[in-house]
């Protein structure tokens, strides 16, 4: 299977997961076609789906990144995975998201896993991957003022590294036979609560950083008067926040290091690494 054309789509290929994706693919000898509105090798927007079949001359596999900051998205999804199977494409691996097979029904995630799951033609993998640890890092939970503010009933959650859930992307991007219907809940190597979080960064940058842990509808009413995510995407964040306050945040497993043969990284290393990203707010 797939000797002759090893090219990978990969959406989302300009930013955290789907950059590494294509730059460890192109170092394991395949091809890498990144994929997006801004910036990639090929222009893919799902709302314009024209731009699809472009995007899909060539590839047999994919690095399926589905629209993000949404929930309703399966049509368009299945939709983009017909042309694929008809292009020729004969793997897709989901970057679904941890716990993903029991989402809520309003969010799209367990419909795309399903669309998956069903087709003939194509083979698939699934990673469900935690928090990821750069989430700190960018816009997503931002340290303001060296506070971080998010409602988590001092709950806790096994972070994990943007280049680990990369990594089991490649090798089941570069051997889909053997990944062929897995599921890999990628996470870091342990849990940690958030005022956790806030110690390591502290301890790292040489200033004192705490964790806010507010109430989640002000959190969340918050975030979408403020424009940074769209009304209906507010149970995706109850239902994220909700898995931690309950003390269902996700818990260390060995699937990295089963996939790659390496230990995921862990926060301190990640803080190590990301310091510039909180030194920089000292300096602007
Ligand atoms: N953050 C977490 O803790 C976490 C945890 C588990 C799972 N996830 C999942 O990870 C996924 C995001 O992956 P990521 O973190 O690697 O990416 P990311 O850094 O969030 O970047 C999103 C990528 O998608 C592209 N994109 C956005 N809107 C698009 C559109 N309408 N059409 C085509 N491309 C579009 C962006 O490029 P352009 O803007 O240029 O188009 C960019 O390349 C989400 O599905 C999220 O649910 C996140």
């Amino acid at each position: 299977m797939m000797k002759s054309r090893q090219t990978a789509l990969v959406l989302g290929g300009t930013r955290r997961t789907g950059s590494l994706v294509a730059k460890r693919l192109v170092e394991r000898g395949l091809g890498a076609r990144t994929a997006s509105r801004h910036g990639g090798d090929v222009l893919f927007d799902w709302d314009a789906p024209t731009t699809h079949p472009g995007a899909l001359a060539g590839v047999d596999r994919v690095y399926l990144v589905t629209p993000v900051m949404r929930v309703t998205y399966a049509g368009q999804v299945a939709g983009f995975l017909d042309l694929a199977e008809a292009a020729g494409v004969r793997h897709v691996t989901y970057l679904s998201t941890y716990g993903g097979d029991q989402a809520p029904p309003e969010v799209d995630i367990r419909a795309v896993e399903a669309d998956l799951a069903g087709r003939g033609a194509i083979t698939h993998s699934i990673l469900r991957p935690a928090w990821v640890m750069q989430n700190f890092s960018d816009a997503h939970l931002p340290v303001v003022d060296w506070v971080i503010t998010v409602p988590t009933g001092g709950g806790a959650e096994a972070f994990v590294d943007a280049t680990d859930i990369a990594a089991v992307a490649v090798e089941t991007l570069v051997d889909p036979d053997a990944h062929a219907g897995a599921r890999y809940a990628p996470t870091g190597p342990e849990a940690l609560t958030f005022a956790e979080v806030a110690d390591i960064i502290a301890s790292v940058i040489g200033r004192p950083v705490t964790h806010h842990d507010i109430d989640r509808d002000v959190w969340i009413d918050g975030a979408v008067a403020a424009g940074f995510v769209p009304a209906d995407y507010a149970v995706m964040l109850r239902w994220l926040t909700g898995a931690i306050i309950s003390g269902n945040g996700s818990r260390p497993n060995d699937d990295i290091e089963k996939v790659t043969g390496r230990p995921p990284t862990t926060f301190h290393d990640f803080a190590r690494r990301s310091a510039d990203a909180w030194l920089s707010l000292a300096a602007g």
